[in-house]
């Protein structure tokens, strides 16, 4: 007899089988396929990714889960059933979205990912931790991802799952999203396992670079390369994908990609006027400052060579400033 964690799992099995159908075969599906074809998933995508949808009824999940005897109360805490609240039954804990099965290292479904495909609220509907599902130690789609990161010995950080798959439709596979939450130092130590190099392609938006800055910190201390995308701001790589198609962001996204001091110059820079004597000062300031904080002395100076040529500053007096600021770091 199977322990109550490979009941669960199975059940995640039938029920992402189950989603997928309805998706792909059915009429209760309609709605799903309406919205993937929108967005624009390909066939190849559904597949691969194994999307779904859940039907908008209250007891798709829970006559198939009970037909096959599975316990439900089981069933909630695995976190795909929820009880009335009059405790006089069981209803389905996904409904209307399309759905993302979230898999373990080996691959076995172990949670879902529900985005809506109306504007209801949430967006997204993740299942919540449960006995065999730990959002911060899992990673989307590494499992599938794994063999091209061993192979490139590089990996690509996203925030969301959708925009895994869109990388994937851009031929981009060694690529891993965190599950809606910051990146943990557990995620972290699984990036190192797998790959030294990491880019992080986070969303173009305020919180994307505050999380940036973060994953960046968490993924130095597990001792990986970083480097970060850059796209205009507001876009995020599914939309980028869209609108400028694969090949630009491999070549402009990607291939772009800055080291973390250059993205923490770039960061520094906004809002402020170069052109006014007092910002620029202010800017080139906080740049050695950072700069001061780089234990390599031939990364030191290929900065400092930098600021010294866009502004016009001798190298000497720019080295000067930073040994003062090195001796007060200490
Ligand atoms: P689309 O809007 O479908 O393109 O999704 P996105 O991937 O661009 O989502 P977004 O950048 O807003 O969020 C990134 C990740 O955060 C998603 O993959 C989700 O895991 C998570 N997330 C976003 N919105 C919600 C929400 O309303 N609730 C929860 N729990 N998680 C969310
Ligand atoms: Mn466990
Ligand atoms: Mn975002
Ligand atoms: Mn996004
Ligand atoms: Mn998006």
């Amino acid at each position: 007899v199977d322990g109550p964690h490979e009941t669960m799992r199975t059940a995640h099995e039938l029920a992402a089988k189950l989603y997928y159908h309805v998706l792909t075969l059915t009429e209760q599906g309609a709605d799903g396929r309406e919205y993937v074809k929108e967005r624009g998933f390909t066939r190849e995508q559904i597949e691969q990714f194994q999307i779904g949808f859940a039907p908008d009824r209250w007891d798709s999940l829970t006559t198939i889960l009970d037909k096959r005897e599975y316990s439900l109360d089981l069933m909630v805490e695995a976190g795909l059933l929820g009880e009335r609240e009059s405790k006089d039954g069981y209803f389905d804990r996904f409904r209307n979205r399309l759905m993302f099965p979230i898999w373990d290292g080996q691959g076995k479904v172990i949670a879902f990912g529900g985005r809506t495909v109306s504007d209801e609220k949430p967006k997204y509907l993740n299942s919540a931790d449960t006995p065999i599902f730990h959002k911060g130690q899992t990673l989307y789609g590494i499992h599938l991802a794994r063999p091209s990161i061993r192979k490139e010995g590089s990996v690509i950080l996203f925030e969301g799952y959708v925009d895994v798959i869109a990388a994937w439709g851009a031929g981009l596979t060694n690529t891993v999203a965190t599950l809606g939450t910051a990146l943990t130092e557990e995620q972290g130590r699984i990036i190192r396992r797998n790959a030294e190099t990491v880019t992080i392609c986070y969303d173009s938006d305020n919180a994307g670079i505050n999380a940036a800055f973060k994953s960046a910190s968490i993924l130095k201390q597990a001792g990986c390369i970083i480097k970060i995308a850059d796209m205009p701001e507001g876009m995020d790589p599914d939309d980028y994908i869209r609108t400028y198609g694969a090949e630009r962001f491999k070549s402009d996204v990607i291939g772009a990609s800055m080291t973390f001091m250059s993205f923490k110059m770039r960061y520094l820079r906004r809002g402020k006027n170069l052109a006014n004597e007092a910002e620029r000062m202010r800017y080139i300031e906080e740049v050695l400052s950072e700069i001061s904080t780089l234990t390599r002395a031939v990364e030191r100076d290929h900065y400092l060579r930098q600021i010294a040529e866009e502004f016009s500053l001798s190298l000497e007096a720019l080295k000067q400033e930073l040994q003062q600021n090195i001796r007060s770091n200490k």
